[in-house]
């Protein structure tokens, strides 16, 4: 019988979030349940991240930031750095013949100066390249910390307070977000992280303040674009009152 309402799992395309984050978590565990090298499911979650970001530009989503590598991650052996830094440096030159050609901007966020020149160069490349793009925003965070992020805004204010362009008082959210990485960007809506493990990792801290959290115990290669449909359905069926009633 049909009650004229919208099936739980259907999306509702006047609804969508805006900004979807994601912690793309498991690649090494999912290799080792196969008995593979760690850098299989990291080639196995380059895979997977291209098939999502073409869902997600295809269901309507303005923007897309996903965790690609931290500040924290050149702790890993380094044949594992190298690894990613390689698969990091393919996806963005393969960009330019797949994404790109979806309409999708690619951008990267986070420190680039430890960053090899041959990442760098590829960055702005594929950068200028999507530019004109007017589908999907993608955010690839690359050698990205929220806390670096956040200091680095606080060091920019204070540089103004000093100069005399601000007054301390006068200071606003909205000047807090335009010294960020994504800056004139809209807030996360919904945070995704796969593998089981529910916590922020240093992701976006001042950005997913009032953002919907939704964990799934899939590994990052196992994650499909089903899956990215039903986190944006349950998505739509939270009740969001940023702090009102
Ligand atoms: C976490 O899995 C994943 C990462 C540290 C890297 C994310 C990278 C990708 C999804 C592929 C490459 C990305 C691009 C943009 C080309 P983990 O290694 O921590 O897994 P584990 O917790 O199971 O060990």
């Amino acid at each position: 019988m049909f009650f004229g309402k919208r099936l739980k799992d259907e999306i509702d395309y006047n609804n969508l979030p805006e900004h979807i984050g994601i912690i793309m978590d498991g690649n090494g565990r999912w290799a080792k349940k196969r008995g593979l090298p760690r850098s299989a499911g990291h080639s196995a979650g380059a895979e997977s991240l291209k098939k999502i970001i073409t869902e997600a530009n295809k269901i309507g989503i303005k923007y897309i930031t996903v965790y690609a590598f931290s500040t924290e991650n050149w702790k890993r052996p380094k044949a594992e750095v190298d690894y990613l830094m390689n698969l990091l440096l393919d996806y963005l030159k393969d960009a330019e013949n797949s994404l790109a050609g979806e309409n999708v901007v690619i951008r990267t966020i986070g420190s680039r100066k430890e960053l090899s020149a041959e990442i760098q160069e590829q960055i702005k490349k594929t950068e200028n390249f999507t530019s004109k793009n007017t589908g999907i925003v993608m955010n690839i965070a690359l050698n990205y910390g929220a806390r670096e992020e956040i200091l680095n805004a606080a060091r920019q204010l204070c540089e103004d307070v000093k100069n005399g362009k601000k007054n301390p008082e006068d200071i606003t959210d909205e000047d807090f977000a335009g010294c960020l990485y994504t800056k004139n960007q809209p807030d996360v809506d919904l945070l995704i992280r796969t593998s089981g493990e529910q916590r922020l990792s240093n992701f976006m801290l001042w950005q997913v303040s009032y953002a919907e959290m939704w964990f799934t115990d899939k590994l990052w290669p196992d994650f499909k674009p089903k899956d990215l449909r039903q986190a944006i359905c349950d998505f739509q069926n939270r009740g969001r009152r940023f702090g009102g009633v």
